[in-house]
């Protein structure tokens, strides 16, 4: 290995969608990673919760973990040290000293990939998730942690995939306060309004969601604005830290929105959309998601399908915003590598 070279063992907890994804950016990147960032990666980890778990203090052939789980198999026949199922165990055996989080999310307490991060860090790993559950539950206290034992928690991905947004402020916008933002934040919702502005029915547009893989069995999290509103939380809690739970969020989802009304906005020159907000009401946070009509003077206009764009107002930069054009796991695997990146290369 070439001097300064940084070596890292990473671990994945949860690889499903993301994590495989992520596992596929990492091998297209590996040359990349080295020639340009003297950075060099062993897989010493992988847990799922299902499909077996994998420790090898030497390295896993991702490959062949990969085509593992394509067949449907265990990850157990990789293992060096079997018998190692339970989370805990996991990330106290795995030997990384950079833990990928991407289990499934918990709205409700963020649980158990809090508890989760929080071992991963103890056990002196930078802790790096694509959930948006640990954010709006223990985004302090983690960061906290994670400042105390020299460590990263970052969690690009959470909130608009791979698209740069915490790491916009952390990174590039120092001394600037956020007065508030306004967005679409929940692609499910942005596709069903899209196709029903197309002619579709509420009932045809969500199947053909669910068809795609980006609407759950029960969509309700999405449609009832349960998923842009933890988001709209999220971005509140760290980017003006005022800390915000998705229950105080007012919240109204797009059950309401009949093709006549579409149809109505249509002939108006003005289009519906699922709109995030948050302003500062003094020490407060008022958070909401609801259906506007929005004309083409907005930035939230032109954004169909499932992108999503985020417009954020500050101090010195009256209106900045970021769209994220046709997302999916590998663009939120794309926001797990950069923080990767980002939390071994700072100082
Ligand atoms: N999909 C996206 O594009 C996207 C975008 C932004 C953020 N996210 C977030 O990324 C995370 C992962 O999403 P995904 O789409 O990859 O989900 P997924 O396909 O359902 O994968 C979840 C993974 O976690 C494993 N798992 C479940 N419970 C576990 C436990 N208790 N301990 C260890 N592993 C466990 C699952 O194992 P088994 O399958 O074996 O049960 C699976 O490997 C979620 O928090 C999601 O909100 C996803």
């Amino acid at each position: 290995m070439a001097t300064g070279m940084i070596a890292c063992n990473l671990a994945f907890l949860g690889f499903g969608n993301v994590g495989q994804a992520l596992a596929r950016l990492l091998l297209r990147k590996r040359g990349e990673l080295q020639t340009r960032y003297d950075l060099a990666f062993t897989v010493t980890g992988i847990a799922t919760g299902r499909h077996g778990v994998a420790i090898d203090p030497h390295g896993i052939d991702l490959e062949r973990a990969l085509a593992i789980l394509l067949a449907g198999d265990s990850l157990d026949e990789l293992s060096a040290l079997p018998g190692i199922s339970a989370p805990e165990n996991f990330i106290a055996s795995c030997g990384a000293s950079v833990m990928f989080e991407c289990t499934p999310v918990n709205y409700t307490t963020g649980q158990p990939a809090v508890t989760y991060l929080r071992d991963a860090l103890e056990h002196g790993m930078h802790a790096v998730s694509a959930n948006k559950g640990p954010v709006v539950h223990a985004y302090r206290e983690l960061t906290a942690l994670a400042q105390a034992r020299g460590l990263k928690y970052y969690f690009e991905s959470a909130v608009m995939d791979g698209a740069p947004v915490f790491s916009l402020f952390r990174e590039t916008l120092p001394a600037v306060y956020l007065r508030g933002f306004s967005g679409i934040l929940n692609s499910t919702t942005n596709l069903i309004l899209t196709l029903m502005e197309a002619g579709e029915s509420f009932a045809q547009a969500v199947a053909y969601a669910q068809s795609i893989g980006i609407a759950e069995t029960d969509p309700s999290g999405d449609i009832d604005g349960w998923d842009a509103a933890v988001k709209v939380a999220a971005l509140a809690t760290v980017l003006m830290d005022v800390p915000l739970k998705p229950q105080e969020v007012e919240r109204t989802g797009i059950r309401g929105i009949t093709p006549l009304e579409l149809d109505r906005a249509r002939q108006a020159g003005k289009r519906w959309k699922l709109v995030c907000t948050a302003r500062r009401e003094g020490e407060h946070v008022i958070g909401r998601v609801a259906p506007e009509m929005v004309g083409v003077d907005s930035p939230l206009y032109g954004v169909g399908g499932t992108s999503s764009v985020v417009q954020f107002e500050t101090d010195v930069l009256p209106g900045l915003s970021v769209v994220e054009t046709d997302p999916g796991p590998e663009t939120t695997a794309y926001g797990m590598l950069a923080d990767f990146l980002n939390a071994v290369k700072a100082k």
